[in-house]
């Protein structure tokens, strides 16, 4: 059982495939059908939801639950799916008119674009509460108890809020444009906007798995870290691929003038900290042993990849 779960997760895309595969099929399945009432903003938040993202945050989740229980437990691709629906709002937030002006994501016209900006902004509103509801029904679907769903929603929604989270890092992130970035400003703006979520994704998938509290500190270390370098390969990506290769317009953030790590340190000492940054990361891991080599892959994935 063990030796087959190691072999399964050495190879990173299959690993990846399979976690994808799990959160689509409940996303298909939680979120309302286009059609329907009122249809327009089922077919909005289906169109981004299923627009061809990497999965990413639920794959993580999935992979701190192997670490913990040495298996996937059953009912976590609802949790995953919730944090899909957040991390999803948050895009189209982010590329609405008055935030980063964007009309290419996941290589498709963003929400706006297909739906107009009334539409969108109620999409992301929508995404946003009906991963609550998913988060609410756990209990009921799986093994995850009342006591670590009630933590889970607790941390996720701070994790998406103002300190030190995803709103709060969007906040920065825009107040920063046109400024001068400093290593302090651009830090607190990737561990809020991005690390906050990325973080807390490994940290409920391990709950989720019954973490002990020990556990559950090892995997925030892992998270704080490998969100950090997740969001430094962003902005190294957002340099260094074209729109077709990102899905998504490349050279923002030069030309909204953003306050990146690359436009801070360069992008060689950028690499160079998110390739230090995993294997910080790794070294968090050590307790989980062979059970943990999933979460570690997908890590090396998140600064290896190339969109
Ligand atoms: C992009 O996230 C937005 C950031 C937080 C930097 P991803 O690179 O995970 O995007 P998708 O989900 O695959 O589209
Ligand atoms: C987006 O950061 C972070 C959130 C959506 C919370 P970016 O603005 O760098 O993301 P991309 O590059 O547009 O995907
Ligand atoms: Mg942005
Ligand atoms: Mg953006
Ligand atoms: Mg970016």
């Amino acid at each position: 059982m063990m030796g087959m779960s190691v072999e399964v997760t050495t190879d990173v895309k299959a690993l990846i495939r399979e976690g994808a595969e799990l959160t689509d099929h409940a996303l298909e399945a939680l979120i309302p059908a286009a059609t329907t009432i009122p249809a327009s903003i089922h077919a909005a938040m289906r169109h981004s939801v299923f627009a061809g993202g990497k999965r990413l945050r639920p794959v993580l989740a999935i992979q701190a639950a192997v670490a913990v229980a040495g298996n996937v437990p059953a009912g976590i691709a609802n949790l995953g799916a919730a944090i899909e629906m957040l991390h999803t709002y948050s895009l189209i937030h982010d590329d609405l008119p008055a935030l980063d002006n964007d009309d290419l994501r996941r290589g498709k016209p963003t929400c706006h674009v297909a739906y107009g900006e009334a539409i969108a902004i109620l999409a992301g509103d929508a995404l946003q509460t009906q991963a609550y509801e998913v988060l609410a029904g756990l209990p009921s679907i799986s093994a995850c108890p009342p006591a670590a769903t009630v933590e889970i929603i607790r941390l996720i929604a701070q994790a998406t809020g103002t300190v030190d989270g995803m709103i709060g890092g969007q906040v920065l992130d825009l107040e920063g444009e046109h400024q001068k970035p400093t290593a302090a400003l651009v830090e607190a703006i990737h561990r809020a906007k991005t690390g906050a979520l990325i973080r807390v994704s490994v940290v409920s998938g391990g709950l989720f798995a019954g973490a002990t509290p020990t556990q559950a500190a090892a995997l925030d270390t892992f998270g704080r870290k490998a969100g950090l370098a997740f969001q430094i390969v962003d902005d190294i990506l957002d340099v260094t691929q074209d729109s077709a290769q990102l899905g998504k317009t490349a050279g923002k953030d030069l030309a909204s003038d953003k306050a990146t790590w690359p436009a801070v340190f360069g992008l060689d000492q950028s690499q160079r900290d998110a390739d230090r940054l995993i294997l910080e990361a790794f070294a968090a891991l050590a307790p989980f042993g062979s059970h943990a080599e999933g979460l570690k892959a997908v890590a090396r994935f998140l600064v290896e990849r190339k969109s």
